[in-house]
């Protein structure tokens, strides 16, 4: 089969990674990619938000199934684009709709859902510009520190956590009345802050039945003891050492399993990967945020992790047969270690000469903002690559990261040093 895979980043990589291990692929696309998906199968230059140039290619290339890696086609309804279109119709597209991705699309849905179906969350409530002075009333009944988030999608940049009253409150004013984050702000989630310590979960669905995917724990913030600002994140770790099996039972029973049930009722049609963001506070989950997508970096640890054939999986997503197959685990650790560039998540540079990858023996290379250039790989973002190792413990799988970087190098290259060491690394 011919699989077209949308996206460019480090999850992109991972995924196309897996999916050219699969005996049932014959060729993989992946538009627009990276230097790395380019040893995975052919890159296609196309802008993946325009839905007629993936038609273009689905049409030329003889597309058996679509994959879609970043939020963004999702929340605009590239699944209802191929749904409606007859000639795309019978393409089975792997994604939620764009009613579903709403999940993501908008954090006031996203609330309401978890309420509607009893879904574990943070108190919450929301506000528009005409109700700016209820929602100061609200933040009042709140103890400091105050989480506000923009409802629409705001390139992970809309939450704000004000440490004082007074910030929470101009915070508010000029995400509402300024548009501060255009208009993803022009409603504005105001919600209790947990106490806890953060993983996510990961669910693949063909709407009827799931699998649970290892979780993983990722490191958000640019600098070590997270400290400095959130990036898209600098590592991650999987399985999440305090996340034991009564722990993911919980999540299994209290989230995933109503979040499938809650879809199917509302007719909210989804296939594909669900991403819950959780905070674990005291042995109980709460659900922090929904994706609908796989985390970056989260999928370059949860890939290496998964042993079934992962474009029978999606097949069987596409004949919603997901319930006849099985998922297979590897026990093993598996660590990431962001390699980015120096500046970010600021101003940085790009177009940094990258070498001694091929010096790697004992670590996956993910590339995340790379692109080949006549003679060399140069850097192209501000996340550059994600060195994935395994492990038969935490501490050797980050050990094995930390001295596979060694061998690589570009201009003002930065990581974190401390990956996983909260976790016991
Ligand atoms: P989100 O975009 O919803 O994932 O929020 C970004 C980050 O803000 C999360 O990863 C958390 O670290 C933090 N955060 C969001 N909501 C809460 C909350 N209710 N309590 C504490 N931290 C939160
Ligand atoms: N690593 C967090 C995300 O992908 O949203």
């Amino acid at each position: 089969m011919n699989l077209l895979l949308l996206g460019s980043g480090g999850r992109e990589h991972a995924l196309a990674w897996k999916i050219a291990q699969s005996p049932l692929l014959d060729m993989l696309y992946i538009a627009p990619g990276n230097a790395g998906t380019a040893a995975c199968g052919a890159n296609l230059d196309i802008d993946i938000l325009d839905f007629e140039a993936v038609k273009k290619i689905v049409l030329e290339k003889n597309i058996d199934l679509v994959l879609v890696g970043p939020e963004e086609p999702l929340v605009r309804g590239i699944y209802d684009f191929f749904k409606t279109d007859k000639q795309l119709s019978d393409i089975p597209l792997v994604g939620p709709s764009k009613g579903a991705a709403a999940l993501e699309g908008s954090k006031d849905f996203a609330k309401e859902f978890m309420i509607k179906n009893g879904i574990p969350t943070a108190r919450y409530a929301t506000f528009t510009k005409e109700t700016v002075e209820r929602g100061i009333a609200f933040l009042k009944t709140l103890a400091a520190p105050y989480v506000l988030k923009a409802d629409g999608l705001a390139a992970g940049k809309g939450v704000v956590i004000p440490n004082t009253l007074a910030e929470a409150e101009s915070t508010l004013r000029e995400m509402l009345l300024e548009e501060k984050f255009g208009a993803a702000s022009r409603k504005v989630v105001i919600e209790e802050f947990l106490h806890g310590i953060e993983l996510s979960v990961f669910a693949l669905t063909d709407g009827k039945s799931f699998h649970i995917l290892p979780e993983a724990k990722d490191y958000k913030r640019i600098g070590e003891n997270d400290t400095g600002n959130n990036t898209g994140g600098m590592g991650a770790v999987s399985p999440v050492p305090f996340a034991d099996a009564a722990f993911l039972d919980k999540v299994k029973q209290r989230i995933i399993i109503p979040t499938i049930k809650g879809l199917k009722k509302e007719k909210l049609e989804y296939c594909g990967f669900i991403f819950v963001g959780l905070m674990n506070c005291d042995g109980e989950p709460k659900v922090i945020e929904y994706n609908v997508r796989m985390g970056d970096p989260e999928t370059e640890v949860v890939m290496p992790r998964i042993k079934s054939d992962l474009v029978e999986l999606l097949m069987a997503i596409a004949k919603k047969e997901l319930g006849q197959t099985t998922l297979e685990i590897d026990e093993r650790t598996a660590a990431t270690v962001m390699l980015v560039s120096g500046g970010y998540p600021d101003k940085y540079e790009k177009g940094k000469v990258i070498t001694g990858m091929e010096n790697v023996s004992e670590s996956i290379v993910f590339h995340a903002g790379t692109k080949r250039e006549v003679n060399a790989v140069v850097s192209n973002g501000g996340r550059v690559l994600a060195v994935t190792s395994y492990g038969k413990t935490l501490k050797e799988a980050v050990a094995n990261s930390y001295k596979s970087i060694t061998h690589i190098d570009f201009e003002k290259k930065y990581f974190r040093r401390d990956i996983g060491k909260d976790v016991g690394a």
